[in-house]
């Protein structure tokens, strides 16, 4: 399976994107575009960085009834994205048809993963606000299982996750991992980090890679010591 970095494009502006992919000149990096960019930017932003040779990971978690999700992944296919996502809480029924809806003529289509619980979602915040009276970590491989069964590519998780997911759903079902730090950087707002090594270590097959690479003073040297750490076996 091919693992990889991803690294999480969240600019406010295809100006500012821009710039900073041009830094690239000898690779060209699985980039991740979320809500704010793709809002911003609208459809052609995706179109631009698909021209320009990179892979994507459209980041738009989709979660609404099954006929609108349907329809709306048959667009986001149309732009020809590497990975799509949505909200396992949208139901089983909405997972498999969203999976249809992603499907081209030719039977070809992007992966397709869901996000669980979302990691800002705590133990004492599902209990309260959704009612959800179980374990958090049991929730969110019953979510996994969920999307397993509809069909789906694999699941967003914490890398502290990777395993458990692996164990439950099986080997190749993805686990893309944002969190990640270098051991030497900061975290930031995230709370549980790993390092790219660590990560490897725990199962991830993509590591999401934002801040650490995109606010580095060299961008670049930062990406390739991602790529080394993830894949390379350094620590
Ligand atoms: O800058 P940083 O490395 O923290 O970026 C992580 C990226 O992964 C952001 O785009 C964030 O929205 C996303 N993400 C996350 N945690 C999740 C799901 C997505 O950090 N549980």
């Amino acid at each position: 399976m091919a693992k990889d970095v991803i690294i999480a494009c969240d600019f406010n502006s295809a100006d500012e994107l821009y710039a900073f992919l041009d830094k690239f000149k000898d690779e060209k990096p699985f980039l991740k575009v979320g809500m704010e960019l793709f809002y911003a930017e609208g459809p052609q932003i995706v179109r631009e960085i698909k021209r320009r040779g990179h892979k994507i990971f459209l980041d738009l978690k989709l979660h609404d009834i099954p006929n609108t999700v349907k329809k709306a992944m048959a667009v986001l296919s149309s732009l020809d994205v590497d990975i799509c996502n949505l909200h396992a809480a949208g139901t089983k029924a909405m997972m498999e048809a969203a999976l249809e809806g992603l499907t081209r003529p030719d039977g070809t289509r992007p992966l397709l993963i869901a996000v669980t619980q979302l990691t800002s979602t705590s133990q004492e915040r599902m209990e309260e606000d959704l009612l959800i009276k179980e374990p958090l970590d049991k929730v969110v491989i019953h979510y996994a299982q969920n999307a397993k069964a509809s069909g789906l590519d694999g699941v967003v998780c914490s890398p502290l996750e990777a395993g458990k997911v692996k164990d439950s759903c099986g080997e190749s079902f993805l686990t893309v991992t944002p969190g990640v730090r270098f051991a030497d950087g900061a975290v930031g707002d995230q709370v549980r980090v790993t390092t790219p090594a660590k990560a490897r270590e725990l199962g991830s097959d993509y590591i999401v890679v934002g801040r650490p690479v995109t606010q580095a003073d060299d961008p670049v040297a930062a990406y390739r010591r991602c790529v080394k750490e993830f894949l390379g076996g350094e620590n």
